[in-house]
């Protein structure tokens, strides 16, 4: 999409393009503790394909979670605001030669970076047509950037959503241009209530990832605005902040990094009903964790309720379970609430009392999907 027929170029965008185009040029450059170390191991088959990315790749990386879904081979994916393309060719690796990765980002400089180590990437793969493209465009305005609709299985975006001005139109494209039964799997910050207009205009506090923070209650209404369904919270990381200035202008909101799944399937008039998970699932064989509530154990008999029954059911996971009523022949455990009312801050906390090495992990923690179980 050219820059005069932009439609959504406001003065944010601008901003956030001088940001990440101009301002930054590695993650050690960010103003606060929105990007640190790893906070916890991640799964080897995700380290090795991480190891693989370019350096100078790897350099430009500001991500705030580890946006890797199950169930990816021969999957169509886009990324979101992908930067210089460091998710795009880890995940480039887990769909394989027949799956393809498409990133979009609106920042040239960003762009350019990625789009010089396609070659690189697919002949470290062994692949012989590259499986990765990189689109400049707005989020805000996916099919206008000539991304098609119903295209997609997986939509993935790292530390991106709260940087733009509409998130209710993001949400909205991603939803029309996922296939039916399609998910996004996103990592982003949320705040603890809703923002101030002095953080909000706070340049650096919005370049940062943190003033244009949504509160994490209106991510539920607005997936349930587009359609989506209500979204599923798999792992949340508290963010510290850790630099004075900036703290003085926060005054006492927090934030958290989260990872939540949305669905596009219709409104779920399922009953609840038990599933067995297959382990069929490469990487995840053994157990597959699906959010903070449910970890589908293979051959084990699990009790969900209708909206995880219709999510299981409508979309690529539906291979991988064998469904069965209520009070079927191999027992059953208790409906878990839904994971998407949970406050990711108090899921947060939990997890720090868990696993107290997790206590730093910011936006950038590349903490799998860890939950409450
Ligand atoms: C925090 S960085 C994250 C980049 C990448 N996901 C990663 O993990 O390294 C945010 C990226 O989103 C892009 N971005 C922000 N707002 C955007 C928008 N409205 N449309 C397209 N790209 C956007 C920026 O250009 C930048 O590259």
């Amino acid at each position: 999409m050219s820059e005069e027929k932009s439609f959504v170029d406001t003065t944010i965008h601008v901003d956030v393009k001088d940001y990440y185009g101009n301002v930054l040029k590695k993650s050690e450059d960010l103003n606060s503790n929105a990007c640190v170390t790893p906070a916890k191991p991640i799964p080897a088959f995700i380290r090795q394909a991480l190891k693989k990315v370019h350096p100078k790749v790897t350099e430009r990386y500001y991500g705030c979670g580890l946006v890797v879904p199950e169930c990816l081979e021969g999957c169509r994916i886009l990324d979101l605001g992908s930067g210089s393309g460091r998710d795009c060719y880890m995940l480039s690796q887990l769909v394989g030669e027949n799956g393809h990765v498409t990133g979009i980002d609106m920042t040239e400089h960003q762009l350019e970076v990625a789009k010089e180590y396609v070659d690189y990437h697919m002949q470290e793969f062994g692949y012989k047509k590259p499986n990765v493209n990189f689109v400049q465009g707005y989020i805000e305005a996916l099919t206008e950037a000539g991304l098609e609709k119903n295209s997609f299985d997986i939509i993935i975006s790292n530390c991106v959503v709260n940087l733009s001005p509409d998130k209710k139109q993001v949400l909205a494209e991603a939803y029309r241009v996922l296939k039916d039964g399609g998910e996004l799997y996103f990592s982003d910050v949320y705040s603890s209530g809703r923002l101030t207009e002095e953080i909000k205009n706070h340049k650096v506090l919005w370049g940062e990832c943190l003033g244009g923070a949504l509160w994490w209650k209106d991510l539920l209404r607005l997936a349930e605005e587009v359609g989506f369904s209500p979204p599923r919270l798999v792992t949340a990381t508290v963010i510290s902040v850790d630099n004075k200035e900036l703290e003085d202008v926060l005054g006492d909101f927090k934030f958290v990094s989260a990872t939540y799944r949305l669905f596009k399937v219709p409104k779920s008039s399922a009953e609840s009903c038990q599933v067995i998970y297959n382990g069929t699932i490469s990487g995840v064989e053994d157990s597959f964790e699906f959010d903070c509530h449910y970890t589908f154990k293979a051959e084990d008999v699990v009790e969900v309720d209708g909206e995880v029954a219709s999510i299981l059911t409508l979309s690529r996971f539906a291979e991988d379970f064998t469904f069965q009523p209520t009070g079927g022949p191999r027992g059953s455990c208790g409906v878990k609430p839904k994971a998407g009312s949970v406050d990711p801050f108090e899921l947060a906390l939990q997890l720090e009392k868990k696993s107290p090495s997790s206590a730093t992990g910011g936006c950038c923690s590349t903490q799998s999907a860890a939950c409450c179980k």
